[in-house]
């Protein structure tokens, strides 16, 4: 009932294989993403923050995380594309959760949707996927709902907060996703999770023992100026770079270096002269 893509992940926990996963939200980035062999493109509603300077995932709105799908749909071949519902599409208006994932399949053209844990996460993802949609979970720190949890904290540090992640990933798994994402939640909590479902969990600041590990891209490329949380690992430091090749094209601008002769175009000057009589 799944298709490849999915299988493989599957296989990929069943073999203890680790999974990749990152996000990405236009064409040249998701390009490059998927030419890395990543398992999983996810178009996630971190799109508020990191591209549309929001300050809330909650308030991205559907319309704009089509539009950004779309966008990286075009560039990904290899890579399983998931679009992350945003929390207008399926909590506040919970009656327009299907259609709204039917959306991100048939328009956007992703191969799965993610939504994150609520009350009624395990009921509409039942729905979801009743027809035919594969959906991803995500439990632990919620941001959609993070001012609920006492805001972008670390969850289920206590035991009762800790056996509620279990129970929702629990309830997630038998309502029919996939897979799950753990965000911020002790790694022991990560593990002890990770053994007890038969899908694959994917974590972010959930320790070494998931099935795979996912970032928001730009965190992992040092672009953006926000606070990067603990758990993000900086692998190199674009912006520096980025802001230096602007830098330097503003002074060559500026002082009539650029553009040189090898970036401008010429015509036969007895061709030229003949503007003139
Ligand atoms: O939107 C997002 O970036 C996420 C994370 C889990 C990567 O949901």
């Amino acid at each position: 009932m799944f298709n490849n893509k999915i299988q493989s992940l599957l296989f990929k926990k069943k073999n203890h294989q680790k999974i990749t996963m990152l996000t990405a939200y236009d064409y040249a980035f998701a390009s490059v993403v998927d030419e890395a062999g990543v398992d999983v493109i996810l178009v996630g509603d971190s799109l508020a923050n990191v591209v549309l300077g929001l300050e809330k995932t909650a308030d991205v709105t559907m319309e704009a995380m089509l539009h950004h799908a779309k966008a990286v749909r075009r560039a990904v071949k290899k890579s399983l594309l998931v679009g992350d519902m945003p929390f207008e599409s399926y909590q506040k208006e919970e009656q327009k959760a299907v259609l709204n994932a039917k959306r991100f399949v048939d328009e956007a053209g992703c191969d799965a949707v993610k939504l994150e844990w609520f009350e009624k996460a395990p009921s509409v993802t039942k729905k979801i996927v009743q027809e035919g949609i594969a959906v991803m979970g995500h439990v632990g720190l919620t941001p959609q709902t993070a001012e609920q949890l006492g805001g972008l904290k670390v969850q289920g540090k206590d035991v009762v907060s800790a056996r509620k992640i279990i129970q929702n990933a629990k309830d997630l798994e038998s309502a029919g996703c996939f897979s799950l994402v753990l965000e911020c939640i002790p790694s022991s909590l990560g593990q002890l999770i990770t053994e007890k479902i038969s899908i694959p969990t994917i974590g972010i600041g959930a320790g070494v023992h998931c099935d795979g590990q996912v970032l928001v891209l730009h965190d992992i490329l040092g672009l953006g100026g926000m606070k990067r949380p603990h758990f993000v690992k900086q692998y190199v430091n674009v912006k520096e770079q980025v802001l230096q090749a602007i830098q330097k094209f503003r002074y060559e601008v500026e002082t009539s270096q650029f553009p040189d002769d090898a970036h401008s175009y010429f015509m036969d000057e007895k061709e030229w002269q003949k503007v003139f009589e």
